[in-house]
């Protein structure tokens, strides 16, 4: 039987077919949100969770970011790690057990694509001039890495389904937008706002989860972060972060302009990634 839009909304208007937010979200994204937030409040925040101290304990420990000494401690694996990366590990940690998925490759695929998104959307403005000291900045890795829950809950919910449609659009000339809007008659875009309202989310993840694939929608004042995001998604899903070989979003390529970037930037882009990327190498073992 084929799914329909009818079916998923019925199903998802019910409070437990839908993750609840994991406990520390919303403390995550607020620290992340100040840029006054010091190392020590984190690590007051981070303690109240004996699971990701200990990762982070252990990523601290790890050939990238190792010290003279082995840290044992959470404070200070918490400097070792520096702010901006400790928050951004903090909310992965937060997020990646939140969602039962059967196929661990997907999983895997997943927050990869979503690392990369988030790690790429600090790269744009940090290279780009009109937007490096914009408000949005800190919220660059957040959104990236937020920016394609809904289709967490999708693939929760309708395993099989879900990879039935893969399959098609690997064999096919579409993408994962269209198709599922064209055969479902929703979107993981309109699920991740569901999802961000339901969670109570701050409005500017709504934003970004709900027209990702639709920049010129967005609110005026979220404009930016959306198209960063969006731009990011792109590069990301076109340069070998895909979460599904298939082919890359529909783009709207005046998100350049906005950026004063263009495709010539691209191998820089990436290559900063790659940089900051290589300490994502021990997300995977946040993941698992
Ligand atoms: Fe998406
Ligand atoms: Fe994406």
């Amino acid at each position: 039987m084929t799914l329909t839009r009818k079916d998923i909304l019925l199903k998802l208007a019910r409070v437990e077919n839908l993750p609840s937010p994991p406990r520390l979200l919303n403390n995550a994204l607020s620290l992340i949100e100040n840029p006054d937030s010091s190392v020590e409040e984190i690590a007051k925040i981070i303690s109240q969770d004996a699971a990701i101290s200990a990762k982070l304990i252990s990523i601290s420990n790890s050939p990238f970011f190792r010290g003279a000494t082995e840290v044992t401690e959470l404070q200070t694996a918490c400097v070792r790690l520096g702010l901006n990366e400790l928050q951004n590990l903090l909310l992965a940690s937060v997020l990646s057990g939140t969602f039962s998925v059967s196929s661990e490759e997907t999983m895997n695929k997943f927050w990869l694509h979503s690392m990369a998104c988030g790690y790429t959307t600090d790269v744009i403005f940090d290279m780009s001039v009109s937007s490096k000291n914009s408000p949005f900045k800190s919220m660059a890795f957040s959104s990236g890495l937020l920016h394609d829950l809904g289709s967490l809950v999708l693939m929760q919910q309708w395993p099989e389904e879900y990879n039935l449609l893969i399959e098609t659009l690997i064999q096919g000339d579409t993408t994962i937008f269209n198709l599922e809007t064209e055969k479902w008659g929703v979107n993981h875009s309109e699920i991740g706002d569901l999802l961000s309202r339901r969670w109570k989310l701050p409005e500017v993840y709504r934003f970004i989860m709900r027209y990702h694939h639709e920049p010129w929608e967005a609110p005026e004042a979220y404009s930016e972060l959306v198209k960063a995001v969006h731009l990011a998604d792109f590069i990301c899903s076109s340069q070998g972060f895909a979460r599904v070989e298939s082919m890359p979003i529909e783009f709207d390529s005046t998100s350049w302009d906005y950026f004063g970037l263009s495709e010539d930037d691209v191998p820089e882009i990436l290559d900063r990634v790659e940089r900051t990327g290589e300490k994502s190498e021990h997300f995977s073992s946040l993941i698992k």
